[in-house]
């Protein structure tokens, strides 16, 4: 190791602290803000200037818990961390952070101070979150995959049934009715049970080049046709300069109906329904320093009702429907093809303000 000159020491420690990912904060003897580094700033939503002289108790006003930590310490001397109770309210927004609190001790064993060190973990609570929920999927996944072989031969036998039985009837028979009605039940099933294959067995993606505003103009097209009980208008805005993506095309056909689906069944009548697509350049969907890549984003909007804060966190979550028919699988297969495709599907939405649900998709 080079020796480092005492006059650059001062400077050499200060650019250590301010290259610590983790936030420090140093508060002198008599509870003073002394440091402050740019991790810090950025996680307690304080400006270093703002910060230099303040004491915890008037930076972290709104965080009491923070506040005791750093207070034992002073007074006692003791390092106290807490790695899961403390959500910092300072920034505007929860900030869970794990803080550990330090005495600043001299050679001499004096106590000149209090050494906060807090890391942010807002995406390691998202990492946790994200990991249950695929969890709760994969179990869920197998249960369905398995119920939906063993639907799926009597379902075969029931419409087989129907089917002789109608032919057995004479015209005009009033009896034909009920066979339709096991018929078209019998498709809905089956219908369900697809569905659920769909989402519980993995089928390896068929890539190839796939021209997105094809699909989505054949998409509105279609839906166009469908939508007969109520007046719907269908918008469109494509950026031309989006290229060919390399996705699988049934798939993303089925991910963009169900959102369209969804749309059209949200709006009332006079509604209005929008699909845009644009890219999305420098946006990083890890986390910082890995390459960027150019992204493609299809916004499904609509004005309609828009959706409950409680509702949203269920949104993805299998048979959650407040439709009287609705499987409430759509989305979940949705976000299935979506993370398949290395892409992010997000939703905005407030009570009586309408829906938008972004797909990101990597353009190469
Ligand atoms: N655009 C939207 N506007 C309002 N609510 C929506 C919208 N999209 C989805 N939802 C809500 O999310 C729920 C789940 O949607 P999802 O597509 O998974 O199931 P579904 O539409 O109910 O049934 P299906 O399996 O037939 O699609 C819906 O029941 C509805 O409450
Ligand atoms: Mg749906």
């Amino acid at each position: 190791m080079t020796t480092i000159a005492t006059e650059q020491m001062g400077s050499f420690y200060a650019n250590v602290i301010d290259s610590v990912g983790d936030g420090v904060i140093v508060f002198d003897e008599v509870g003073g803000c002394a440091l402050m580094n740019p991790a810090a700033e950025e996680i307690a939503g304080i400006s270093r200037r703002q910060a230099l002289g303040q004491g915890a108790m008037t930076l972290f006003a709104t965080d009491p818990q923070l506040c005791e930590m750093i207070g034992k310490t002073a007074a006692t001397g003791m390092t106290i961390s807490d790695h899961e109770n403390v959500v910092l309210m300072r920034s505007g927004h929860p900030t869970p952070v794990s803080v550990t609190t330090t005495p600043l001790l001299l050679d001499t064993g004096a106590k000149v101070g209090t050494i906060v060190v807090l890391r942010d973990l807002t995406s390691i609570r998202e990492l946790e979150r994200a990991v249950r929920h695929a969890d709760r999927l994969s179990a869920l996944g197998a249960l369905a995959a398995g119920l939906a072989h063993e639907i799926k031969n009597p379902l075969g036998g029931i419409r087989g049934a129907a089917q002789l039985m109608e032919r057995e009837l004479p015209d005009g028979s009033d009896l034909r009715e009920y066979t339709r009605v096991v018929l078209k039940e019998v498709q809905r099933v089956n219908r369900i049970v697809e569905e659920l294959l769909t989402l519980a067995s993995p089928r390896p993606l068929q890539l190839e080049e796939v021209n997105l505003h094809k699909v989505l103009g054949d998409l509105l097209l279609l839906q166009r046709r469908a939508v007969d009980d109520k007046r719907v208008t269908f918008m469109q805005q494509f950026d031309p300069s989006i290229p060919p993506i390399l996705a699988d095309e049934a798939l993303l056909t089925q991910l963009f109906l169900n959102l369209i689906k969804n749309a059209v069944e949200a709006v009332e009548d006079g509604g209005r329904v929008r699909v845009a697509s644009r890219v999305v350049s420098d946006y990083s969907m890890t986390q910082k320093g890995e390459r960027r890549s150019r992204m493609v984003a299809v916004e499904v909007s609509d004005d309609g009702p828009g959706i409950r804060p409680e509702q949203l966190e269920h949104l993805f979550t299998p048979f959650f429907s407040t439709k009287a028919k609705g499987t409430g699988l759509g989305l979940a297969i949705c976000q299935k093809i979506v993370t398949e495709h290395r892409g992010m599907i997000t939703v905005d939405s407030d009570a009586g303000k309408g829906t938008t649900f972004t797909i990101t998709l990597p353009l190469n």
